[in-house]
């Protein structure tokens, strides 16, 4: 075991340099420490609200998401609501769902959404943007999209799930006419315009009030091939005088993917070089990060670096995690960027998709094109990456978890009747306490982990999280990505005491454990009261063992 002196390499998290100072993890009572690991939680240090929109999904027409995933249609013998899988709504309420994005990725910049409204019996079939991967034996509506999902249907499901809309427009193939006018066709009052009066043929007199605007997809790749600065010039034609029927329109920038500062930086300078009032059209920057290089440095090959969900080893574990942990330093150099030029802090950044993406093969319904099967890792990979924007509350304002079912890193898998709630849907049920709470400064001092990466030596942090108050409560995540380990660590709690509290682990001795139709629970989330006793020092500390590969979410009672 490692030990005290060997601890040089530690895990400080937002500002603990100045913090180690003051707060040595060793400066308790008796001048000693029984565990190596120490989480400190400085209850009067808030960073600011967590919007509950970073807990937010993306569903994209694409293969088996809508179609099959989300809509089953009034007719099935899928328990539905209005066409809308009764499960997942079932489940999306358990999660707070708060907003969800739609229709693409790199399908809203191939959409009419004149397609998607009017009768559902008279809407044209169209090439889906996707169609070119879809499996021939496939069902013919991957390929050439049936348009039964539309707009109404997409606002309805969102209304039945309780989360806001966030509507993806068409950039690439669409006049920015037509962003006027589907926005008139959202938000214009009853009976007002032609258009309201088809939205209430669809069933919805009153207006949707659609806050959220993406306006293109990716506009430096699929979305329109775009410079920066051309990309600007249209953000700033598509956004201008687009009616607002009394309602706030936040429009969404397409961003950069990873560490792409040069799309943030030239697409800002464009932006203001018609005066820094423009940047007041912009509510957010998208930022896109996918983890999918798992070849330990062999190859920067799309196809050739991914690597397998449901096989792999422990190495494959850490470097998938290891690599996903940048999304921390992508957000924080970008949100740099961005100072240059919006000096008042206007512009939020949106990461409207993230998560891992492996090579095809773990499809629960073969065929379904991107379709992956979530596992510990990835829950594991999900809580990391959610307690990233939790630390992160003043530059985060949403993201948007890419896929939210029969996809990437989905919460849920189905195909026809059968249904399951993956590992990361597990998590995102632990972690919607966290929703609407004020970001607490939470300092982690653990021992890293050392491993090997192909003869040479890797190293990942020991314990990762974040925590949150809401009144009386306080609730701290934490994940432990050792694959074998468990880790024994002093909580303390600086500028306030708690009470006992509630735990609830995810976790499972086989790292590769994940949910199927067959077992929809083998790896489940399990909640227990921890002892009074648990809590010493007046409330100020206690000891808790982290089991390895493992997401905990500790929900304490403020004294
Ligand atoms: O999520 C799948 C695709 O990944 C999206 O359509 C696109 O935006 C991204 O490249």
């Amino acid at each position: 075991m490692m030990r005290r002196r060997e601890f040089i390499r530690h895990s400080i998290v937002g500002g603990g340099a100045l913090w180690f100072g003051r707060y040595s993890p060793f400066a308790s009572a008796s001048g000693t420490s029984a565990s190596e690991s120490r989480i400190e939680v400085l209850l009067g240090e808030t960073l600011g609200t967590i919007s509950p929109n970073i807990y937010g999904h993306f569903a994209e027409n694409l293969s088996g998401v809508v179609y099959d995933g989300i809509w089953v249609g009034e007719k099935s013998t899928v328990p539905n609501v209005h066409g809308i899988r009764k499960e997942l709504i079932d489940e999306m309420r358990k999660i707070k769902a708060p907003v969800v994005r739609f229709p693409g990725g790199c399908f809203a910049d191939s959409y009419d959404w004149r397609d998607g409204i009017g009768p559902r019996d008279h809407r044209p079939r169209r090439t889906n943007f996707w169609s070119g991967g879809e499996n021939a034996a496939g069902p013919a509506s991957r390929k050439y999209d049936p348009n039964e999902f539309g707009t109404n249907e997409f606002v309805n499901f969102c209304r039945l799930t309780g989360a806001e809309p966030y509507l993806a427009a068409n950039v690439r193939s669409l006049p920015a006419e037509e962003f006027d006018r589907w926005v008139e066709y959202c938000n214009s009052p009853a009976g007002s315009t032609t258009l309201a009066d088809m939205r209430g043929a669809g069933g919805s007199a009153e207006p949707f009030n659609v806050h959220y605007w993406g306006v293109g997809n990716e506009s430096w790749g699929c979305g329109g091939n775009f410079t920066p600065q051309e990309y600007a010039v249209e953000f700033r034609r598509y956004t201008t005088w687009v009616p607002g029927y009394g309602q706030t329109l936040s429009f969404i920038a397409s961003g950069p993917s990873d560490d792409g500062w040069d799309w943030t930086r030239g697409f800002l300078e464009e932006i203001i070089r018609k005066g820094p009032g423009q940047l007041r059209a912009i509510y957010g920057l998208a930022l896109h990060y996918y983890t999918w290089n798992l070849s330990r440095g062999r190859t920067t090959d799309w196809n050739q670096g991914k690597g397998d969900a449901l096989n792999f080893d422990a190495v494959d574990w850490y470097e998938l995690l290891r690599q996903g942990n940048q999304l921390e330093s992508l957000v924080d150099g970008h949100w740099q960027v961005m100072g240059e030029f919006d000096r008042e802090r206007a512009i939020k950044l949106v990461v409207d998709e993230w998560g891992p993406w492996y090579r095809p093969g773990s499809e629960m319904t073969p065929m379904d094109q991107l379709e992956q099967t979530p596992t510990l890792r990835d829950a594991v990979f999900s809580g990391m990456t959610l307690d990233i924007f939790n630390r992160n509350p003043e530059k985060v304002a949403m993201a948007n978890c890419a896929q939210l079912i029969n996809c990437l890193n989905s919460l849920y898998l189905a195909h026809e009747d059968k249904f399951c709630v993956t590992p990361v849907g597990h998590v995102f049920s632990m972690y919607a306490a966290h929703q609407g709470g004020q970001a607490v400064r939470t300092v982690f001092l653990v021992p890293e982990i050392s491993y090997d990466r192909d003869g040479k030596p890797a190293t990942l942090w020991g314990l990762m999280g974040s925590a949150s108050l809401h009144d009386k409560q306080l609730v701290l995540t934490v994940v432990n990505p050792h694959v074998s380990e468990a880790r024994e660590t002093e909580i303390g709690f600086r500028g306030g005491a708690v009470k006992a509290a509630m735990v609830t682990t995810l976790a499972n001795s086989d790292i590769r454990a994940h949910n199927t139709f067959e077992q929809r629970d083998l790896v489940t989330p399990q909640s227990k009261a921890l002892e009074p006793t648990t809590v010493e020092r007046n409330g100020r500390q206690l000891t808790y063992l982290f089991p390895p590969a493992s997401v905990t979410k500790l929900v304490f009672a403020l004294a």
